[in-house]
């Protein structure tokens, strides 16, 4: 006991000789400072340096107990001619560490100055052992009629979850136009792309191929004229969300449910009061938590600052989901255990 106290009393004595100088004792306390043991809806959410994290538009993937969240890279200064897709990595959901810029790359299709990549979404294919990103791509020349008329689906592939991305192709999914896109692993591993279609005013649920380089086969044109397309499978059931079409504007985001991802899906109703617009969010994925204890499914969301887009925020809150029902509460303070899976909310 006495030599445990003399061993610690020794170890502070030590100190100012083991931190050569205060600057690595404020930058201890920082890097202290900015462990994460909560998720604030709507407020700026820093990485491991510090740094708001840059993933609009995002989706996750899942590898052992690793959780990769990508997205859309806007911090500030980039080079305008590029456009970057960011991966980040954490264990808990809550810490994110930026792993780099998985995908940088220039014009790809000569679309112009202003062309667009968004919502780039990542899978694992364990055939190929290919990490296959997929992303909108599309022409906009702002204030010009005849953009955003490209509307095809990009393709990337990588050897790592962080990249380098090589950029492979694009193309119309079944022939048809595709902007918004999301992700959806099902519970037996298939893969899916599910993409807004403007002139058949609905959303398409695609299989991808067995290598996931295209999409091998519709499995349900949902009729409704919605993007931010999302699904999950909850206990036997499958939920959708998705958002109007009102550009970067909140809107009251929706949701059915149906049996089969086949359909018939059922009519499409509220998932928050109407009149908060989804507290300002637009639905990207639902992300399902498996623990030891239970499910959770977290509905994940971008609020969008179109003119400071660096600054757009996030809403990731658990949603209130069984028998048919989804429901976002409204957003406050939480914390996951991604172990046991409950969710609960920080005094
Ligand atoms: C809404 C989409 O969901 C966003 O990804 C983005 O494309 C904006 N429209 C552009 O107005």
């Amino acid at each position: 006991m006495i030599l445990k106290l003399f061993k610690r009393l020794m170890f502070l004595f030590m100190l100012p000789v083991i931190l050569p100088s205060t600057g690595s004792i404020a930058q201890t306390q920082s890097s202290i400072a900015q462990i994460q043991n909560k998720i604030v809806p709507g407020e700026l959410w820093p990485d491991q340096n510090g740094n708001h994290i840059q993933a609009h538009g995002g989706g996750i993937l899942k590898m052992g107990n690793t959780y990769y969240w990508y997205g859309e890279e806007r911090r500030k200064g980039l080079d305008s001619n590029y456009r970057y897709v960011s991966c980040y990595a954490s264990k808990d959901l809550m810490n994110w560490q930026f792993k780099g810029d998985a995908l940088k790359m220039t014009d790809p299709h000569q679309l112009g100055k202003n062309w667009v990549l968004e919502r780039p979404k990542v899978f694992y294919n364990s055939k190929t052992k290919k990490y296959v990103m997929y992303m909108h791509i599309d022409g906009q020349v702002k204030g010009m009629e005849g953009n955003y008329k490209y509307a095809q689906v990009g393709v990337a592939t990588s050897d790592n979850p962080a990249g380098p991305f090589q950029y492979l192709k694009s193309f119309r999914p079944l022939g048809q136009e595709s902007r918004d896109i999301g992700q959806f692993v099902d519970d037996d591993g298939s893969a899916y792309l599910i993409f807004e279609d403007r002139p058949v005013k609905g959303f398409h649920i695609a299989k991808l191929s067995d290598d996931y380089l295209t999409v091998e086969k519709e499995v349900c044109l949902i009729k409704a004229p919605l993007e931010g397309g999302a699904i999950v499978h909850y206990k036997g059931l499958y939920y959708a969300i998705g958002s109007a079409l009102t550009g970067w504007q909140a809107n009251p985001n929706k949701y059915a449910t149906a049996t089969s991802l086949s359909g018939p899906w059922s009519e499409f109703k509220d998932i928050a009061p109407p009149e908060t617009k989804t507290y300002g969010a637009q639905s990207t994925l639902m992300l399902k938590i498996v623990g030891s204890k239970t499910t959770s499914v977290i509905f994940m969301g971008d609020i969008w600052r179109p003119k400071t887009q660096w600054d757009s925020r996030y809403l990731w809150m658990p949603l209130e989901i069984g028998d048919g029902k989804l429901w976002l509460p409204e957003p406050k303070p939480w914390t996951i255990n991604v172990k046991t899976g409950e969710c609960t909310s920080p005094i």
